[in-house]
């Protein structure tokens, strides 16, 4: 894709050149949700009943992008979502994504499901990453995943909570499972099996041992967040996992004010899900959350134009963010007033239309 192009074109663009250019299987992995994929499209929506209230006539000429996230210093606040097996989107894969984030000094979260070895990837000139991994069966797998991922410098672990059992498959394939590449290579995963029967005493357990801090992804309720900040986690993410678990969960622009009221004065929230634009990033920031995590459109910027097409989806989504909270009288990125949206009770989120999905 030529330069020129591609310093024009919108999120919207991107997701179109990368439905037409992701092969059929891979498309399908990346876009679809559980079963009716009705909290994969609530998701999106919901940003959208938060409406903006903004601030005038306040002097921010001084705003700058960057914040802390765990005591670091970080670019932006817009952090990039876990996402297993990015070389089927481009051929550079997660070293790609981890280049592109690094030059804007934002944080990438690692699948433990990448194609690429946290040891490389985390010794990329100004990287930061944490790892997200799910817990394995057998203890020696998970500690030695936690100790390679130490070793290498990662700066924290994202343990996923949200995904106990295998994701229904969608409605949009029915004529069969998707199918990946069996050339893929997981060189963070053995194929041990995971532990399915996880609970919070396994956590506490998990925290006291890690060395590193821990965050846990996929909260959605306040009660499970102030577990999770009894037991030492550092952090929390908001998620419902992309609408790819539990069909018919709570929307997580609807869920994040609850968590954050709760917890938000006791360890980091952060939230992911639908986050589309610099906006959704601002609302989330009022509603208490430290930083965002983004996930499709990074694989759609990274099908489009490699480490580029990365680096202009997190350009669209920073200067949006810079433009919006300008104009709402936003000083500093960690102190958005909360009163700065206000949930709308007449017009609220519609569900955008489903995009086709090529194949079967
Ligand atoms: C293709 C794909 C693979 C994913 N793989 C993982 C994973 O390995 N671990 C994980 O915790 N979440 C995974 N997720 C969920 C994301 O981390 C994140 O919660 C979600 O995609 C955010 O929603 P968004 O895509 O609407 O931005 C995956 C999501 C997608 C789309």
């Amino acid at each position: 894709m030529d330069r020129p192009f591609l310093s024009s074109v919108s999120l919207a663009g991107l997701e179109r050149i990368a439905s037409e250019i992701i092969p059929d299987d891979a498309y399908a992995y990346y876009m679809t949700g559980a079963r009716d994929e009705i909290t994969l499209r609530a998701n999106v929506a919901a940003w959208s009943s938060w409406y903006l209230a903004p601030l005038l006539l306040t002097d921010t000429r001084e705003l700058t992008m960057e914040t802390t996230v765990l005591g670091a210093s970080v670019g932006s606040p817009v952090m990039i979502a876990p996402m297993a097996a990015q070389t089927l989107a481009h051929p550079d894969g997660e070293l790609a994504t981890v280049r592109a984030a690094s030059a804007g000094g934002h944080v990438v979260v690692l699948s433990m499901n990448a194609s690429m070895p946290v040891e490389q990837l985390a010794a990329e000139p100004g990287a930061h990453v944490w790892l997200q991994l799910y817990l394995s069966s057998r203890d020696e797998v998970t500690a030695n995943l936690v100790e390679r991922a130490r070793a290498a410098g990662a700066e924290a672990l994202v343990v996923t909570v949200d995904a106990v059992v295998e994701s229904p498959t969608t409605h949009r394939r029915p004529h069969g499972p998707i199918g990946l590449p069996s050339a893929l290579s997981f060189p963070m995963n053995d194929g041990t099996p995971l532990d399915d029967g996880i609970t919070w005493a396994t956590i506490e357990r998990f925290v006291a041992e890690a060395g590193l801090p821990v965050v846990l992804k996929g909260i959605l309720r306040p009660d499970d967040a102030r577990r999770a900040a009894d037991l030492g986690c550092a952090g929390i993410v908001v998620s419902n996992h992309g609408g790819r678990q539990v069909d018919g969960t709570i929307a997580t622009a609807e869920a994040l004010a609850d968590v954050a009221d709760a917890v938000a004065d006791r360890l980091e929230v952060y939230v992911d899900g639908g986050i589309r634009r610099g906006t959704d990033v601002l609302r989330a920031l009022a509603l208490g959350a430290r930083a965002v995590l983004v996930g499709r459109p990074v694989l759609w910027g990274l099908a489009a134009a490699g480490q580029a097409g990365v680096a202009r989806v997190l350009e669209l989504l920073d200067s949006e963010l810079h433009q919006d909270a300008r104009q709402c009288g936003v000083t500093d990125l960690r102190a958005v007033p909360r009163d700065l949206v206000r949930l709308s009770t007449t017009i609220g989120g519609s569900l955008p239309p489903i995009l086709p999905v090529r194949g079967r």
